[in-house]
């Protein structure tokens, strides 16, 4: 991190809002007048096409999946994020290795957290991680069965949000209710950016 680079993850469980939370934090600190470079994971790359893909697909073994993941996000870091914070941008990433921690580990026992870290040794970790946290019930209530890609499933889901919240302890992670109204949560999104960047909200 330079001086005026930082790197923000959301990250959460499916149906969290980490997607409208990224684009409105985005917004809000453009209008701050930062530079700011909001991306995701599965990135825009062939490998991220290729996952979005396979997010749809449960034949695909979750090593691979795993071995995807990581191969995504250390081109998605080499040639997008690190080039941008070596610009002094902000990054936003609407995900990141947190998901492969969690996912990618519940989805096998062969699969440890230990193997997911090693696989992503070689990318820049971010310097704020916020989990947004919501029951899955709640939701996958608002989709449809056609939508459902193949981690959304309640049982699954459970498993995933004990373990972002069990993760977030350990790492001293930020945990935001996102069971709130959106304006409510982004606030709260907004104020601990402010505060890690060193600026008084007025
Ligand atoms: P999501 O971010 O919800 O995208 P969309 O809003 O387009 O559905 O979906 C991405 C899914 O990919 C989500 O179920 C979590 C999963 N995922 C992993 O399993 N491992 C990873 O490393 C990443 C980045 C995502």
């Amino acid at each position: 991190m330079t001086l005026n680079s930082f790197f923000i993850v959301l990250d959460g469980v499916d149906g969290s809002g980490t997607t409208t939370h990224s684009q409105l934090l985005a917004s809000f600190l453009e209008y701050k007048g930062f530079k700011v470079h909001l991306t995701r994971e599965p990135s825009k790359s062939e490998i991220g096409i290729l996952l979005r893909k396979y997010l749809k697909n449960k034949e695909i073994p979750p090593t691979t999946d795993a071995l995807l993941f990581a191969a995504d996000r250390d081109l998605h870091y080499h040639n997008e994020i690190k080039k941008k914070l070596d610009e002094e941008y902000i990054v936003i990433s609407d995900r990141y290795i947190e998901s492969s921690i969690i996912y990618q580990s519940l989805q096998a026992d062969r699969i440890t957290i230990e193997w997911i870290k090693k696989l992503n040794k070689f990318v820049g970790l971010p310097d704020l991680t916020i989990i947004l946290d919501i029951d899955p019930k709640i939701a996958l209530a608002r989709k449809t069965d056609q939508d459902l890609e193949k981690f959304e499933d309640t049982t699954f889901l459970d498993k995933v949000r004990d373990l972002y919240l069990s993760r977030a302890k350990q790492e001293g992670y930020y945990v935001i209710n996102s069971n709130e109204i959106i304006e409510f949560v982004q606030e709260k999104i907004q104020n601990i950016v402010l505060e890690k960047l060193g600026i008084i909200k007025k």
